[in-house]
């Protein structure tokens, strides 16, 4: 029996993102390790605060939370207030967070635990759940790129095979960051780390009602239920829909029970030159046995598994179970 996985999560804490937090946070299979923030649904500061008082409510005081990269490579930053409310945290107002950030940036935070890891054998590597711009991990892997040696996987919620919602062809995480994007799968390859993508095309699957939100916020107290609750009812009012996702928190389902998870393995690449496609992964489904004649290109350096289908029920009684358990 292996021991609770050890994870970082790598957020802009957003609504989901927060859906997430919970989650890992609660869960007994996972040690959370760090949490670093990246600007991408609202500010990089904005993020970092959301984050501590999420995991205050949480009663995870105790996780060390990082600022990184407050904007993309090469874009301006483009934040989403309109899904995640002013604040980015559904405007709940409640209490701002005790606990400060820790002092290192988000790179050197990641690089310490990665190195750390990386020198503490196999059990030790550390699963890196990015729910972000991709920001922070693509200047990590061009400054430190033997960190990677502490890595067990990456499981990114970014990109799609079949849709988009940032633009008509592009994921936001990925949109909003093209060239990290490129650059963290691109060293995938390189240095030789698994990826898994959680995309849009599972992304909206796993869905909570308004019914059970209600419920999780009548337990009341400010605490990790009410919180929870209070999130999908933020989404269902927002969005005039009945139910909800919990977005970002599927990726972390997919660390607790990967057989919900549905994968396959593909070359994976992400468009930064397209006039309607810029910030596109361009999954590659095609029959390699087929006509290579006409593509310049051939098939992308790096491999990735990309979820297709996901278990939803399974996934959100998993959410609704721990948040409602609180901390074991
Ligand atoms: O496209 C959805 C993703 O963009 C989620 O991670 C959401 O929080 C935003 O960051
Ligand atoms: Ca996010």
């Amino acid at each position: 029996m292996t021991g609770p996985v050890p994870v970082v999560l790598d957020v802009d804490t957003g609504v989901d993102d927060a859906c997430a937090l919970l989650l890992a946070g609660l869960h007994p299979d996972v040690d959370l390790r760090a949490v670093t923030c990246v600007g991408g649904n609202v500010s990089v500061d904005e993020v970092v605060a959301n984050t501590l008082t999420v995991l205050q409510v949480a009663g995870r005081g105790d996780v060390a939370v990082a600022r990184g990269a407050p904007r993309p490579l090469l874009e301006p930053v483009s934040h989403a207030r309109h899904v995640h409310g002013g604040d980015g945290l559904g405007d709940l107002g409640w209490p701002s967070p005790d606990a400060r950030p820790d002092p290192r940036h988000a790179v050197e935070l990641l690089a310490d635990l990665l190195n750390e890891a990386a020198s503490a054998g196999p059990a030790a590597l550390i699963t890196l759940v990015t729910l972000a711009p991709l920001t922070n991990i693509a200047l990590l892997l061009r400054t430190y790129p033997q960190a990677a040696a502490g890595l067990a996987e990456i499981i990114f919620m970014g990109g799609a095979a079949n849709v988009g919602n940032a633009t008509a062809s592009a994921e936001f995480n990925v949109w909003h960051d093209p060239e990290a994007a490129a650059i963290v799968l691109q060293s995938a390859a390189e240095l030789d780390i698994p990826v898994v993508m959680y995309g849009l095309d599972v992304f909206y699957d796993v869905l909570v009602t308004r019914e059970q939100a209600v419920e999780l916020i009548a337990v009341g107290g400010h605490g990790p239920a009410e919180l929870a609750g209070r999130l999908i009812d933020f989404q269902c009012d927002r969005f005039g829909q009945p139910q909800a996702t919990i977005g970002d928190a599927g990726a972390v389902c997919a660390v607790i029970d990967r057989t919900g998870l549905s994968t396959t393995r593909l070359p994976v690449r992400v468009e930064l030159a397209g006039t309607y496609s810029r910030g596109r992964t361009i999954v590659d489904r095609r029959d390699w046995a087929g006509d290579i004649a006409h593509d310049p290109h051939g098939m992308a350096p790096t491999a990735v598994e990309v979820a297709l289908s996901v278990d939803a029920d399974r996934y959100a009684q998993l959410w609704l179970r721990t948040v409602k358990a609180g901390r074991r």
